[in-house]
Parts: structure tokens; sequence; C-alpha cells
């Protein structure tokens, strides 16, 4: 099925006016249905090349506890597919864009360029940041030369929003403990295309906590940011936007409504790569950065007699105490902070981080080879973190119920209690101080994030959270037809913020609103 724009754009404003309820019914994964059966990228040997670390950012100076960088939104060319050249559109040039190393306690500012023909809204994934400095998705920074944007830059949020001209210095307090946060374009309507464009990076927030652990680190410590893209046979990136320029008409074709789903798995921009590993301990910092694949990661061959991954921290920071893991459930934004001991396998034996989740390609994400024996220097303690100083959820002071529906099945727009994003419109006005329960319900795969705050999950279903829900979070996995339940404390700054499907087809579609901090 194939939707007309006018088509598309009615149906939109049905579902706006709310005389069209999407009737979101699908009870089988995504990516079975959602898979582009026309386009196939350009066959990879898997294996074949190296995992590339993205570099880490310097800052231009560091003055009175503020470190100062600077990034350039623009194009670039990248050897992604062995042989062929891609466009991105990565901070930097770059994707995954460069990372950022950040003190708990000092700030960081950090001075946008925007020399892309289209705004962009750039977000601090996990960060406590000022509403103003938080990429709200209709603050955007204009391109160059735009005085004032054409009506469609601003897409579906009319005027809304504060303008920036080509740039745009946001300020992060990093007055919070230490974490895996990530950055990526949060512009209103476009951030799926834009974010598979290349427009996502680490921000590795560090404190004194985890200085004090015996964790591996140095090259030990190894970031793996996993996401699937399509590519044409030119090696250029497939997205079946409306609008392939990105300036007026928000949407995907059909098939990829629910969610683009790739077809090739990248990790740190690469195809499949692999990693040559000593028989020692190493922590993987992993970031579901794809807009809406599932993976369900698994050891192949699994450690004989033991659990595959030791989870050490999760999008919040450190868990208080390690938790071992035979397979981790990421969905889209999900940061899972895990360490792996190869010292389980011979040297020489090739492992296989697989994706159960997948099928065919999409099975295999990347390959450790042990090629060495080495002294072992790290260990995981028993005892990661202080214990969380998280209010009792019983002393909660609301409770709200929030439903996801996907207006995939109709063409129409994605819903939060069967209401579309309206920038204007605030949906849950909690107390600053204050711990709420938030309940969710969703009828399909929908990775729920807030911004601003760490929530914990309280239940699943009824019963405990997942063995992955575990520490703090802010996505939360959600299944077809899960109730979740969260408790959220709202703490840091007042403010609009947003929270959303993070299956950015979905955000684009509009399954986003507005809380604000009081
Ligand atoms: Cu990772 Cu509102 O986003
Ligand atoms: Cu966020
Ligand atoms: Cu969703």
């Amino acid at each position: 099925m194939m939707i007309s724009r006018r088509g598309f754009l009615k149906m939109g404003l049905m579902g706006a006016a709310g005389l069209a309820l999407p009737l979101g019914t699908l009870l089988i994964p995504l990516s079975r249905l959602a898979t582009s059966k026309s386009i196939r990228s350009p066959s990879v040997e898997p294996f074949a090349v190296p995992l590339p670390i993205p570099p880490i950012l310097k800052p231009l100076r560091t003055a009175t506890g503020t470190d100062y960088y600077e990034m350039t939104q623009r194009a670039g060319r990248q050897e992604i597919l062995p042989g062929l050249k891609t466009e991105v559109w990565g901070y930097d040039g770059i994707f995954p864009g460069p990372t950022v190393e950040a003190r708990s306690g000092t700030q960081v500012a950090i001075r946008q360029w925007n020399e892309l023909p289209v705004p962009v809204s750039t977000h601090l994934h996990g960060g406590k940041s000022p509403p103003k400095s938080d990429g709200y998705p209709t603050d955007l920074i204009l391109p160059k030369g735009h005085e004032r944007g054409p009506s469609g830059h601003a897409g579906r949020g009319g005027s809304a929003g504060e303008h920036s001209h080509y740039f745009k210095d946001y300020h992060y307090p990093n007055e919070q403990r230490g974490a895996t946060l990530w950055y990526h374009d949060h512009r209103m309507d476009f951030s799926g295309p834009q974010v598979y464009r290349g427009l996502a990076g680490l921000y590795l927030l560090r404190d004194e906590v985890e200085d004090g652990l015996p964790l591996p680190r140095g090259e030990k410590e190894v970031p793996l940011v996993i996401a699937d893209r399509t590519f044409n046979e030119d090696g250029s990136l497939y997205y079946p936007s409306l609008d392939p320029s990105l300036k007026e008409e928000p949407g995907t074709l059909a098939p990829a409504i629910n969610g683009m789903f790739g077809d090739t798995i990248l990790v740190n921009g690469a195809p499949w790569p692999y990693l040559e590993v000593s028989n020692t301990l190493y922590r993987f910092r992993i970031l579901n950065s794809s807009n809406a694949r599932y993976y369900d990661l698994a050891l192949d061959p699994p450690p004989p007699g033991d659990k595959s991954f030791v989870q050490v921290g999760s999008d919040g920071g450190l868990l208080e105490e390690p938790v071992a893991h035979d397979r981790i459930l990421a969905s889209p934004a999900e940061r899972f902070d895990v360490v792996v001991d190869f010292s389980r396998y011979r040297v020489g034996q090739e492992v296989t981080l697989k994706n159960l989740e997948g099928e065919g390609l999409t099975m295999d994400v990347m390959r450790f080879v042990v090629v060495r024996h080495e002294k072992e220097e790290s260990t995981v303690p028993e005892r990661l973190a202080p214990a969380l100083a998280f209010p009792d959820p019983d002393e909660a002071e609301a409770t709200r119920r929030f439903q996801f529906i996907a207006g995939g099945a109709w063409g129409g727009m994605s819903t939060i209690n069967f209401r579309v994003f309206d920038p204007e419109r605030v949906d849950a006005r909690p107390r600053l101080g204050s711990t709420e329960i938030w309940d969710f319900h969703s009828d399909q795969d929908h990775p729920i994030h807030l911004h601003l705050v760490h929530f914990k999950v309280i239940s699943r279903n009824g019963g405990r959270p997942a063995r992955w829900d575990v520490g703090l979070k802010d996505t939360v996995l959600m299944r077809a037809g899960d109730d979740v339940r969260i408790a959220a404390h709202f703490s840091g700054h007042r403010g609009k913020y947003v929270f959303h499907c993070h299956n950015l087809e979905h955000e684009d579609m509009m399954m986003m609103t507005n809380f604000e901090v009081i």
C-alpha cells in the first residue's frame, strides 16, 4: 500500500482532529512487517572490517568549571560499505559523531554550527539540561543564510519554538551522576531521517564513583553504537522520506510508517565489524541508536556454564550491584553498560554478538576474536555504586496513565492518549522535587523516553520488572500489549520537556507530548 501525499496529509489531519483514531492491533514484532522487500543493500562480507572507535572531541578551552566545545553539523563522505562512499550528515561530518567526555560537576558548553541544508535541534539524551539547552523539537538552529525559515522548516510545529541562526550554544550543567548519554537530532517531524543520516554521537559522563572502580578501562572500555541501515546500490543511504529534501512534507512511505528497519547492522558506523580482544574482561557501552529496531543480544557460543554479560550500568549510570544476563533486550535509545569476560574462551576462538530477534543478516551484530593471552587487571566488584537516594514510590504525589497507540495500520498519526503532539499542549504538570507514578500501556513495540528525568521501572504487566529493566532508566522498552509502571522523580529544572516514543518514525508521526515541571 502506498499513500499519496494528499491522502497522507488528510489522514494526518483527521488523526489530529481526533476523528479517526488509529487502531493499532498488530501483535507481531514490527520488524517482520516493515522491512522493505524491494530495496536490498549491497552485500558485505560480515566480520571483515575492524570495529572503528569514534574520536574523542577535544575542548577548545577550559575555564572555571566549564569545558567549551564546538561541533559543525555537516555532510561528509564516509566509507561505510567497503569500496563505496556514503554521504552522511554528521556532527563534524562523521557518523557516529565524536564522543564527548564530560565530568560530573564540570559544565560543558557546546556551540553547534549548522551547515546542513535543513534546520536541526540537538538533544542530549539522558541529560538533565535546562529547557533552553534540551533540544526542544521546535527550538531550531536554522541553516546558514536562512534569516527566517520557510514555513516547512518549522514543520507541523508552525512558528512555535525559539529559532537560532546558523549556530546555537548549548549548556549542560552535568549535575548528575556519571552515565552513558548520547546526543542526537531532535528536529520536529524529521528526527527519523536526520538521525538516520548520521546525527548521533556518544556523551560519556564520568564521575568519582566510576574512577574508583577496578572496571576495564582504556582500550578495554569500548563503545558499541548499534544501528541498522539500508543502502542503495551506489552506497547512499536509503530512507523512504515523502520529501527526501527534508524541507517540506514530513513522513515516510507506508512500509516505514511504523519504523525504518535496515538490513545492514552497523556498529560504530561499520557493517558487522570485528574486534580483536585478549582473554580478559572488557567493558562495552552499548547504545541502541537504531531508529526502530529492537535487539535481543546474546553471545554465540555462550560461555560454557556461565552468563554471557555482567551488566554494570543502565541509562542512568552505574547499578548498585552487577546483574548477570544471558541475553539483553535493547530497544531504541537504551544503553547497557556491560562487562564480558573473554577468559572463558580459548585463544583463537571467535565469539559472535548475535541479535536473536533478527532474521537472516540482521541476526548478526559483530564478532569478537580472542587473539591473545593477557594478564587480568580488572574485576567487577560486588558493589558498584552507593545506594541510590530514590524517593519511595509509595509517597508519589500523582498517578497518571498514558496509552501509546501506533497509527501505522491506517497510515495516520501515532498517538499518546489518543492525541498527537502539539508543542503548545501540556499533558502533565509535576511539581519540582516530586515523585509520580506513570502507568504506560502500549499497543505495539514502543520504547518510551522521558526527557530530564531518570525513573525506575516498578512493575511490568502486573509483576516484577524484567531483568533488563534494572537501574535508573530514561527509556523503557514496551512490547505489544505491555503495561509498565514507572516511578519518576522530577528534579533539576522547571520548564517544559517532551516525552515520546523513541521509535523515531512514531515520534515523527507525533507520538510525543509535553510535561512541564512547575
Ligand atoms: Cu533520544 Cu527526545 O530523545
Ligand atoms: Cu532524551
Ligand atoms: Cu512507538
